[in-house]
C-alpha cells in the first residue's frame, strides 16, 4: 500500500471540485457537478463530479475516480507524478513523508540543476553579442526569445559544471544530468558557442536542451541525452507554450524543427510542436491526445518529408487521431517559408491542406500501390466512424467501388478494439447483479466489507471486475476506504467503483438488509449449481445434503 497518511491528508486539503474546476467547466446538478467529459467527446454532458463523495465518473466513456485519478488522466502522469503535482498544490512537502523518496529526490534535483542551467543561458544571452546577432539574422523577435526562454552557452569548456559545482550539487548527480560530458580530464559542458533552446515538460519544468551551432560546426543541433527527466521519445518541443492554443484550436500542428515552431509562433500560428529531430512515436501521441486527437502535419515535400509525412500518418490513424498535411514547396521549411511570404501566404497553404486521403493518393508512383497505402491506414483506423469516412472518401476519389475496398482491407490488422458503439453500448446495458450490488455496498459503506467477506464464498463470485476487486482489498477489509481503492484498482475497476458510488443501484436506507439478500442469493445460486451437478451425476447421498445445506441458507437470514 502507498503512503495512505500523504493521500488523506493531500485529499482532506484539496476539493475534488476545486481540482478539477481548473480545468473543466463544472455545472452544479443536484447534489453533484457535470459536465462534457473531457475525456472523450460528447455533445451532452455525463461527466459527474461528487462533491460528497470527492469522485468523478463518466457515464459515457467509464472514466471515473478520484483527484488523483483525474490528474493522472488529464495531465497524463502516473500516480507518483500526480501525488506529487497534487502535495505541492495542497502546500504539503512530500519529503516528510518519505514517499519514494530517493526517487523524487533524485529528480528533484536534477530538475533544479536544469533550472540553473536555463538561467545561465538566458542570462548569457543577454550579454552575448555573438548570439544576440545570430538571432537578429534569423529574424527572431525578443518576444519570442522570452516566450521560448532561448539562451546562449558561451565558449568556455567548463563553465556550467563549475557554476553547479559552486552551487553545491555533486558530481555524479551533475553528471547525469545531460549537461556535461565525460572526457579526459573530468567533466566538460555539453554546449558550447550554441544557441540553446530549453525543452520543458508541459507544467513548464525544464528538463533538456537543444543547442544549435553558430558558426559552422557539427553537429549542427546537439539535444540532451537522455536522462531520468527527458525522454526524446514523449517529448514535443513547445507543447509547454502551445497547448492552450491547441486545445482551444482543437488541433495541432507538428512541424520538425525548434526554429520552425518558433517561427509559426512569431506569425501567429501557436498551436505547434515539433519532435526533437526523431520521428513521431505513440510517446507522442500519448502527451498530445489529452489536447487535441486532430493533426495537421506540417512537411517539407522533398522526398524525405513526404516519407516520414507517410510514416507519421499511418501512426496517427492507427492511434485515433485524423490527421491532414500541410505541404510546403520544395525546399522550404515553416522557418523559410513564413520568413519569405508572410503569416497570410502561410494562411493560404493552411487552409489548402490535404486530407489524407488526398495526400497518399496523389504521391507519385503506382496508383494501385497508393491506394493500398490508403486502405491499409483506414484499416488501422480504430474509430468505427472515421473509418466509414475514410472509406466513403477513399471510394469516390480513387473510383473504386466500397466493398472492394472493404474486402481488401481484411487483410490488413483486426477489427478496431475499442469502438464508440462498444462504449455507448457499455454504458446503457448496466447490470446489477448480487456481485455488482454486493461491491456496491462496499463502496457506499466500507465498515460493512469485514461483514461481507466473513460471509462470502469467493469462488461464488461471477464477476470477473467485481471478483479482481474482492481479491484485492480482501485481505485489508477492515481498512477498506475509497482512497485506498482507487489508489489499488486499474482503469477498469476504478471506473466500475466510482460509477457505483455515484449510481449504488438499491436502497441505501436498508443496507444491511440488502447485504443480507445479495448474500443469500449469491450462495443459493451456488448451490442450484451443486445440485444440479448432483442430480446429474445421480450422486443421491451429496444430493441429500446439498438440499439440507439448501433449507439451511433458506432459513438462515
Ligand atoms: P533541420 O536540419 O531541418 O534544421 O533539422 P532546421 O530546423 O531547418 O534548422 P535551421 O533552420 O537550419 O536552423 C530539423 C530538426 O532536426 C533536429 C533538430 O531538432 C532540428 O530542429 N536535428 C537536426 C538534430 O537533432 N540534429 C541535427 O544535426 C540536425
Ligand atoms: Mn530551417
Amino acid at each position: 500500500m502507498k503512503s495512505d497518511r500523504l493521500l488523506d491528508d493531500i485529499k482532506s486539503r484539496l476539493d475534488i471540485i476545486e481540482v478539477i474546476s481548473d480545468y473543466v467547466e463544472l455545472k452544479k446538478s443536484g447534489q453533484n457537478y457535470k459536465a462534457n467529459c473531457p475525456f472523450h467527446s460528447e455533445k451532452s454532458p455525463s461527466f459527474m463530479v461528487s462533491p460528497a463523495k470527492q469522485i468523478f465518473h463518466c457515464f459515457g466513456c467509464g472514466a471515473g475516480g478520484d483527484i488523483f485519478g483525474f490528474i493522472m488522466k488529464y495531465e497524463n502522469l502516473n500516480f507518483q507524478e500526480a501525488i506529487k503535482m497534487l502535495a505541492k498544490k495542497a502546500g504539503i512537502k512530500l519529503s516528510e513523508y518519505r514517499f519514494e523518496a530517493d526517487i523524487s529526490e533524485k529528480k528533484e534535483k536534477l530538475y533544479a540543476i536544469q533550472k540553473e542551467a536555463l538561467n545561465i543561458y538566458v542570462e548569457n544571452l543577454r550579454k552575448s553579442k555573438t548570439a544576440g546577432s545570430y538571432l537578429a539574422k534569423r529574424g527572431i523577435t525578443g518576444e519570442m526569445i522570452e516566450a521560448f526562454s532561448l539562451g546562449y552557452a558561451d565558449k568556455e569548456w567548463k563553465s556550467i559544471y563549475e557554476h553547479l559545482k559552486a552551487k553545491g550539487f555533486d558530481e555524479p548527480l551533475i553528471a547525469q544530468s545531460g549537461l556535461v560530458f565525460s572526457g579526459e580530464k573530468g567533466l566538460y559542458d555539453m554546449f558550447r558557442n550554441r544557441l540553446i533552446f530549453p525543452i520543458f515538460n508541459v507544467q513548464g519544468d525544464a528538463m533538456a536542451f537543444g543547442g544549435r551551432a553558430i558558426d559552422d560546426s557539427m553537429p549542427k543541433y546537439l539535444n540532451s541525452p537522455e536522462t531520468p527527466l527527458f525522454k526524446k521519445g514523449e517529448t514535443l518541443y513547445a507543447l509547454n507554450v502551445a497547448k492552450d492554443e491547441i486545445r482551444k484550436k482543437d488541433y495541432v500542428m507538428i512541424a520538425e524543427g525548434y526554429l520552425d515552431v518558433i517561427m509559426c509562433h512569431q506569425h501567429g500560428f501557436k498551436n505547434v510542436v515539433a519532435p526533437l529531430g526523431t520521428a513521431l512515436t505513440a510517446g507522442h501521441l500519448h502527451k498530445l491526445g489529452r489536447f487535441t486527437k486532430k493533426v495537421l502535419l506540417v512537411f517539407d515535400s522533398d522526398t524525405a518529408g513526404i516519407a516520414a509525412a507517410k510514416r507519421s500518418i499511418a501512426l496517427l490513424f492507427e492511434h485515433g487521431f485524423k490527421s491532414k498535411v500541410l505541404l510546403l514547396p520544395e525546399g522550404d521549411d515553416p522557418d523559410s517559408f513564413l520568413r519569405q511570404n508572410g503569416s497570410k501566404a502561410f494562411q493560404g497553404r493552411l487552409s489548402k491542406s490535404k486530407s489524407m486521403v488526398d495526400f497518399i493518393l496523389g504521391l507519385k508512383g503506382d496508383k494501385t500501390d497508393n491506394v493500398r497505402t490508403a486502405v491499409g491506414i483506414v484499416a488501422s483506423t480504430k474509430d468505427l466512424i472515421l473509418r466509414e469516412e475514410l472509406f466513403r472518401e477513399l471510394s469516390e476519389k480513387s473510383g473504386i467501388r466500397e466493398p472492394v475496398l472493404r474486402g481488401e482491407s481484411k487483410g490488413y490488422g483486426q477489427e478496431p478494439r475499442h469502438s464508440i458503439a462498444a462504449a455507448a453500448s457499455k454504458a446503457t446495458t448496466f447490470f446489477y447483479s448480487e456481485d455488482i450490488l454486493l461491491l456496491s455496498a462496499i463502496v457506499s459503506f466500507p465498515d460493512k466489507a469485514p461483514y461481507i467477506f466473513d460471509n462470502l464464498n469467493m469462488d461464488s463470485v461471477r464477476n470477473p471486475l467485481v471478483k479482481k476487486i474482492f481479491q484485492e482489498i480482501k485481505p485489508s477489509a477492515d481498512k477498506v476506504s475509497m482512497t485506498e481503492m482507487l489508489s489499488v484498482l486499474g482503469e477498469e475497476e476504478k471506473a466500475l467503483v466510482t460509477r457505483l458510488s455515484l449510481s449504488p443501484g438499491f436502497d441505501l436506507e436498508d443496507i444491511d438488509k440488502s447485504i443480507k439478500g445479495c448474500l443469500r442469493k449469491i450462495a443459493h445460486y451456488e448451490i442450484e449449481e451443486k445440485i444440479k451437478e448432483a442430480k446429474s451425476t445421480g450422486d443421491r447421498q451429496r444430493l441429500r445434503s446439498l438440499l439440507a445445506e439448501k433449507q439451511k441458507i433458506t432459513r438462515a437470514v
